[in-house]
């Protein structure tokens, strides 16, 4: 396919290329722009036929990124780095053209995109575009050259903190870092560009040391090689301690970076290619693009033609929040700092009062770390508007609900709201495990009810999982989402039913850890397994975090449900009964000071009845806990809780805190072989019952040798 690019010249001599095929919503640099690119540069140079060249965009988006399938496609490190190299020879023959070479740069321009202005003598970008080399959130490091030309150009502790975090700069910042050359305004940024392309014609200059002529330190650090091991050294200090040693890329990034600066250019990108081709064949890699195509995935909402038909793209403008308690105030905040109105209501004034001081605390914080200005601050408060009950409720678009777990009283309420509110209302309840059905169970119109289940605490927590009933109707489920998707959420919607998929699977590996511990295991020693697994916190510190008064009472719940499988361990009464509620209360598994976790509680021990120091191997503990997480799942898949393996891996991964590097319960089955997970469930089973007998959906994977992701590498 060609047509990627629009070629014409404009007054001056000056060969403008505009990317943007007719048939594509983006720009992304595979494989066939690519060829089209490096034809038209070999026909520059043949013909000598211009003074300058401008590459700009005609989408929104000036490059978003390579093209991950492409990426994925590649079947060894080999094939992998190949592809880079190529892809690093066109970069090449752009920046070593004899004409003046300009990147217009609009929106977003990422990774390759990045890569490719780099790869130009100068970069003109809007005053709002934005900037990044984000492989990194891929598990894999930029392989077209971002590595050794960045630092070049930016310094190096400036092109490390973009490469190892991703993180995106606007024109104007990048302006400063001598990123570009110049920002400006969108109306202008063509004529700008021409201006590169004429006035520097004669004064091809690489402005290599831009970026650090402002910092003397650090120019001096960068300067010379003693200087730029111990930067290094403390680079990987750092790297160490945030990823724990779980992530591969950001070494290799540091590889490719010092390494790459003592080397000629061309042998660091060589050494670049390599390691981009080692990365992209590593499970690390494979699971955060796993991750992408799921998140990609769950981003459309699935009933916009219910959403359109029903609110002509009119969005949730104003919101009613019951209960101003932990998740009430976070909710009432998120939507407020989201631009959405909310009236907050408690009988509790001290509770209320609570919520809107923890709202100011989080918008101050936000103004001091400059993501928002100072007046900001008061008008987002502004659109909090408290009250003891529920007047003014009529006229709310959604109605969430966040009042203690007691089915009475959230039924009591739904009566209360159903016999104010308009027939486009919904009513959605946060529970954290109570049937929305039994909630809704005396409703006039269960048809408007659903679960908004957020995550604690609301304003960190990316997830929200929509609870639907087989009464819920499409458009309530729209509405959900698209409010969902106005507070910043990665969104996931289940099938109604106890513990609904996320607390359900929490409940099964939480009380799995509870049985090892009864058996004689350690608290501490049952928390670092799971910890070296890659969970960010252990089972057991994890229902400290929840509170055990509240996981007792899920785990009760659970045993109703699925009698067969739960085994409610012995002793958790008894613990519960001691006053040890977790976090909340200063005492639980762990000890507490000052809100400070401390060492375990052996007093814990006492408390089980007949508990005798054990020892069970740590892979054991692991493979006990991580796989009754990911049966359950399986069983969610199977009932049809789950509407698709994606749902299980993004909420997994976003809710609960299952290790990223895995891609979630089901890429893992992927990773493993699903014959594999089945018989290690199976060996399980017999020595510890029936919650390990393997779901329908894993044993039918095994049998048939396949996938729950096929498509993905
Ligand atoms: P909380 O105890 O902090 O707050 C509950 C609030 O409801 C209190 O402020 C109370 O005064 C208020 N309330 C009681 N009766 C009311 C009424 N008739 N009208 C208005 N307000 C009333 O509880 P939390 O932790 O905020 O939990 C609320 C709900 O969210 C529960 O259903 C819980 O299961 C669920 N949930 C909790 C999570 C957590 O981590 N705390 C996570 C996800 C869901």
């Amino acid at each position: 396919m060609t047509g990627y690019f629009k070629v014409e010249k404009i007054e001056g001599d000056i060969q403008v290329f505009t990317f943007g095929h007719a048939d594509k919503a983006v720009n992304t640099l595979g494989e066939e722009p690519l060829r089209e690119l490096n034809d038209l540069l070999d026909d520059l140079i043949e013909k000598k036929s211009a003074q300058g060249l401008i590459i700009t965009s005609d989408k929104k988006d000036f490059i978003v990124g390579a093209n991950i399938k492409e990426i994925e496609a590649f079947k060894s490190a080999e094939e992998t780095r190949d592809g880079s190299l190529k892809m690093q020879g066109i970069l090449n023959k752009l920046e070593n053209l004899d004409i003046p070479t300009v990147a217009a740069i609009k929106g977003q321009c990422l990774g390759g995109g990045l890569e490719l202005a780099l790869a130009c003598d100068w970069r003109v970008a809007e005053q709002s575009a934005k900037l990044a080399l984000p492989e990194i959130q891929l598990g894999l490091i930029p392989g077209s050259g971002g590595t050794q030309r960045l630092p070049r150009l930016i310094g190096i502790q400036s092109a490390l903190d973009m490469i190892l975090t991703g993180k995106r700069i606007e024109g104007k910042k990048a302006l400063k870092m001598g990123l570009v050359d110049a920002a400006c305004h969108e109306k202008v940024l063509f004529k700008v560009a021409k201006t590169y392309a004429l006035k520097k014609r004669s004064q091809k200059l690489k402005p290599k040391t831009k970026g650090l002529s402002d910092n003397i330190t650090r120019f001096a650090t960068e300067s010379n090689p003693l200087g730029r091991k111990v930067m290094e050294r403390k680079a990987r200090e750092m790297v160490e301690k945030n990823t724990k040693g779980f992530y591969p890329a950001p070494f290799k990034a540091l590889s490719a970076v010092f390494d790459g600066f003592e080397k000629k250019l061309e042998k660091g990108l060589e050494l670049e290619a390599k390691l981009f081709g080692e990365l992209s064949q590593t499970k690390e890699s494979k699971s955060l693009i796993h991750l992408f195509h799921a998140t990609t995935h769950a981003k459309k909402n699935p009933f916009e033609s219910a959403n359109k038909e029903v609110f002509k793209g009119e969005k949730t403008s104003l919101a009613g929040v019951i209960g101003s308690g932990f998740m009430g105030a976070g909710i009432a905040t998120v939507l407020a700092d989201k631009g959405v109105c909310s009236r907050l209501s408690d009988p509790n004034p001290e509770s209320t009062s609570r919520a809107l001081s923890g709202a100011y605390k989080y918008f101050t914080k936000k103004a001091k770390r400059k993501k928002i200005k100072p007046f900001q601050v008061d008008q987002k408060m502004a659109h909090i508007s408290p009250g003891l009950n529920t007047n003014g409720f009529e006229s709310t678009d959604v109605v969430i609900e966040a009042v203690f777990e007691d089915v009475a009283l959230k039924q009591k309420i739904l009566k209360e709201v159903e016999e104010k509110g308009h027939d486009r209302q919904i009513f959605a309840s946060n529970t954290s495990a109570l049937p929305i059905a039994d909630i809704a169970a005396q409703s006039a119109h269960p048809e408007r009810v659903l679960g908004m289940h957020f995550f604690s605490p609301v304003e960190k927590m990316p997830l929200l999982e929509i609870v639907v009933t087989d009464k819920t109707a499409e458009w309530a489920t729209a509405r959900a989402f698209e409010l969902g998707q106005t507070m910043g959420k990665q969104i996931i919607i289940v099938k109604d039913s106890p513990g609904f998929y996320t607390t359900r699977a929490l409940a099964f590996f939480m009380a799995e850890a509870a049985l090892i511990l009864v058996e004689g295991n350690k608290i501490e020693k049952i928390d670092a397994a799971l910890t070296e697994f890659g969970f960010p916190v252990g089972p057991m510190t994890l229902m400290d975090e929840v509170g055990i008064d509240v996981g007792s009472h899920v785990l009760d719940t659970m045993k109703k449900a699925f009698a067969d499988r739960v085994s409610i361990p012995d002793g958790l009464e008894a613990i519960k009964e001691s006053g040890r509620l977790g976090r909340k209360n200063g005492k639980g598994f762990y000890e507490y000071h000052d809100g400070k976790k401390g060492d375990p509680d052996e007093g814990i021990y006492q408390l089980v009845p007949n508990w005798k120091a054990s020892s069970l191997p740590t892979d054991e503990i692991i493979d006990r806990c991580a796989l009754v997480f990911i049966n359950e799942s399986a069983h969610c898949l199977d009932e049809g809780v789950l509407n698709h393996p994606y749902d299980g891996d993004i909420g997994a991964v976003f809710g609960l805190g299952f290790p990223p590097f895995w891609g979630g319960p089901f890429k893992y089955v992927d990773h493993m072989g699903a014959k594999v997970i089945v018989d290690r469930l199976r060996g399980l089973a017999d020595k510890y019952g029936k919650r390990f007998e393997p779901a329908k959906a894993l044993v039918k994977m095994a049998e048939e040798g396949g996938k729950f992701f096929p498509e993905e590498n």
